[in-house]
C-alpha cells in the first residue's frame, strides 16, 4: 500500500450551537489532540468555526467548512467563501455532501466550481461522491461514482487532484446504522482509485486518500481500515460525542 497517512474527519452537519460545539472540541483536544499517526479534521457548523478554532489551536486537529459558495465575496446572502473559512481557521471544505445534492440542489457542475473556489483559497476540498439505494439496487453504483468524478473534476489538473480528498459515502449507508460491508466499500473504492489512474495517472492516484462514510463507529472502523483503499473516513452522528469520535480516531 502507499505511503498515506490515515485521515478521520468529523462532519457536525447541523448539530451544536456554539457552547455545545465548545465542549466537544475541548474534551476532543485532550482526547486526542497531539496524535500523531492519524490527520484528524472536524467541520462544525459555520456558526462555531470560530469558537472551535481558537480551542483547537495548538492542538494538531484540523477545521474544516461543510460546504462554500464559489465567489469569493458579493452580495450572496446567507453564503459564505472560501477566504471566509480560511480566515476562520480552515485548512479543509467538505463540497458536495450528498444531503447538499439531495436537499439544496447541488449538482456535479456546482460541485465543480466549489472545488476550484476551494483550491483557489487555499483549502482542501473533500469531495463526496456515492450512489443512491435505487441506483445500487439496479446496478448502477460504478456509473454514478464515474459520472460524479468526471464531472465533479473536469478541467483540473493531476497536480490540483493531487490536493484534494475524496469521500466515498454510498447515501444508503449514511445515518442508517447500515454500513457498507468491507467489501462493499473497498470495491467501489479500488474502483475509485482505478478512476484516478485513468485519468491523472499512477502517482496521483497512490496519492490521492479516499475516505468511507456512512455509519463508521468505534465498532466497524477497524476492519474498514483494513482495506488496502480505505484511507480514513468521514464520520458524522458518531463525531458529535467526542469519545465515540476518539475511539475511531484511535482505531489502531
Ligand atoms: P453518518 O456517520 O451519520 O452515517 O453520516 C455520514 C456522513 O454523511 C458524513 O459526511
Amino acid at each position: 500500500m502507499a505511503n498515506r497517512k490515515p485521515l478521520i474527519a468529523g462532519n457536525w452537519k447541523m448539530y451544536k450551537t456554539g457552547p455545545q460545539a465548545a465542549e466537544v472540541a475541548s474534551r476532543l483536544k485532550s482526547l486526542v489532540g497531539d496524535i500523531m499517526d492519524v490527520e484528524v479534521m472536524v467541520a462544525p457548523p459555520f456558526t462555531a468555526l470560530g469558537t472551535v478554532a481558537g480551542i483547537l489551536k495548538g492542538s494538531v486537529i484540523r477545521i474544516g467548512g461543510q460546504d462554500l459558495f464559489w465567489e469569493a465575496e458579493g452580495a450572496y446572502t446567507g453564503e459564505i467563501s472560501a477566504p471566509m473559512l480560511k480566515g476562520a481557521g480552515c485548512t479543509h471544505v467538505i463540497i458536495g455532501h450528498s444531503e447538499r445534492r439531495q436537499y439544496f440542489g447541488e449538482t456535479n457542475a456546482t460541485v465543480n466550481r466549489k472545488i476550484r473556489a476551494a483550491l483557489l483559497g487555499g483549502l482542501i476540498p473533500v469531495l463526496c461522491i456515492g450512489e443512491s439505494e435505487a441506483e445500487r439496487d439496479s446496478g448502477q453504483t460504478f456509473s454514478v461514482v464515474q459520472k460524479q468524478l468526471e464531472e465533479g473534476l473536469e478541467g483540473f489538473s493531476s497536480d490540483d487532484v493531487q490536493k484534494m480528498t475524496i469521500a466515498y459515502e454510498p447515501v444508503w449507508a449514511i445515518g442508517t446504522g447500515k454500513t457498507a460491508t468491507t467489501d462493499q466499500a473497498q470495491e467501489v473504492h479500488e474502483f475509485i482509485r482505478g478512476q484516478m489512474e485513468t485519468a491523472y495517472g499512477n502517482s496521483v492516484a497512490k496519492a490521492v486518500r479516499i475516505l468511507y462514510g456512512g455509519s463508521v463507529k468505534p465498532e466497524n472502523i477497524g476492519e474498514l481500515m483494513a482495506m488496502p483503499d480505505i484511507d480514513g473516513a468521514l464520520v458524522g452522528g458518531a463525531s458529535l460525542d467526542a469519545d465515540s469520535f476518539a475511539g475511531i480516531v484511535r482505531y489502531r
